[in-house]
């Protein structure tokens, strides 16, 4: 495991977005994992920047995210594929039939999952696979006590992320108690992994991913287990490890 620990958000999100490009330089048709939330949005503007620039090219790129909330249809402002379209797919030359999101909507949601697994095996797995991680160690919307050998799967979300996820909504009882996302086992067979963090409320997540026990309590400590993960992480999130 590295830990790459810099000021501030700015320099997580140009370091991430760096990664990224690296990975897409050396293998342009890569699998990439891709993630929601407040975290990687200044890593989707920087990659912006660097598509701009003519530095990257998605022409060949396939993506998997994570995650998406049951009920929410692809349109709707607070799902993850809007999001993801929103701030980062329609700005660059990505073939929007090689992305991929769990479809929220689907009637059933283990055919569903079983096809997503599916098609991440049906494209060689994942080379790289983004994570931010939960005040609670979730990983994806795998909450403390999901069982480290699940794939793709209905979870059912804690109280803290519901809670956490609420600025994103006009009210708490908006926000959907139930997602699709990528198991642990899903997560954990990505080629590599990066993990990132920002602000003093996920310093307890990150000492505990790296150095507590790894248990099914604190979901992301099962990253102590993959041969290439690297944490990006500001010095708030990183306060607690010396
Ligand atoms: C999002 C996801 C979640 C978030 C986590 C942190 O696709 O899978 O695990 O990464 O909830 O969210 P933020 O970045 O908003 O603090």
């Amino acid at each position: 495991m590295r830990i790459i620990c810099v000021d501030d958000y700015d320099q997580m999100s140009k370091k991430a977005a760096n990664i990224v490009a690296s990975q897409m330089i050396l293998k342009p048709n890569s699998v990439l994992g891709f993630a929601t939330g407040s975290t990687p949005l200044g890593m989707y503007k920087q990659l912006i920047k660097t598509y701009e620039d003519g530095h990257i090219d998605f022409e060949e790129v396939t993506t998997f995210n994570l995650d998406e909330y049951c009920g929410l249809s692809k349109k709707n402002d607070k799902s993850y594929y809007y999001y993801m379209y929103e701030n980062f797919f329609r700005y660059v030359n990505i073939d929007m039939k090689k992305v991929n999101i769990p479809n929220g909507m689907a009637k059933d949601i283990n055919k569903e999952s079983l096809a997503y697994e599916r098609k991440i095996r049906s494209c060689g797995g994942i080379d790289l696979q983004v994570l931010g991680i939960g005040r609670n160690g979730h990983i994806g919307f795998n909450e403390p006590d999901i069982k480290f050998e699940a794939l793709t799967h209905m979870v059912k979300l804690d109280e803290q992320t519901i809670q956490d996820n609420s600025r994103f909504f006009d009210s708490i009882k908006d926000v959907p108690t139930k997602a699709i996302s990528m198991g642990i086992k899903t997560i954990m067979h990505a080629k590599k992994i990066m993990l990132l963090a920002s602000g003093k409320e996920k310093a307890e997540a990150i000492y505990g991913a790296i150095y507590r026990k790894i248990t099914p309590e604190l979901p992301a400590s099962v990253l102590q287990l993959h041969p290439d993960v690297v944490f990006v992480v500001d010095k708030e999130a990183a306060s607690k490890l010396d």
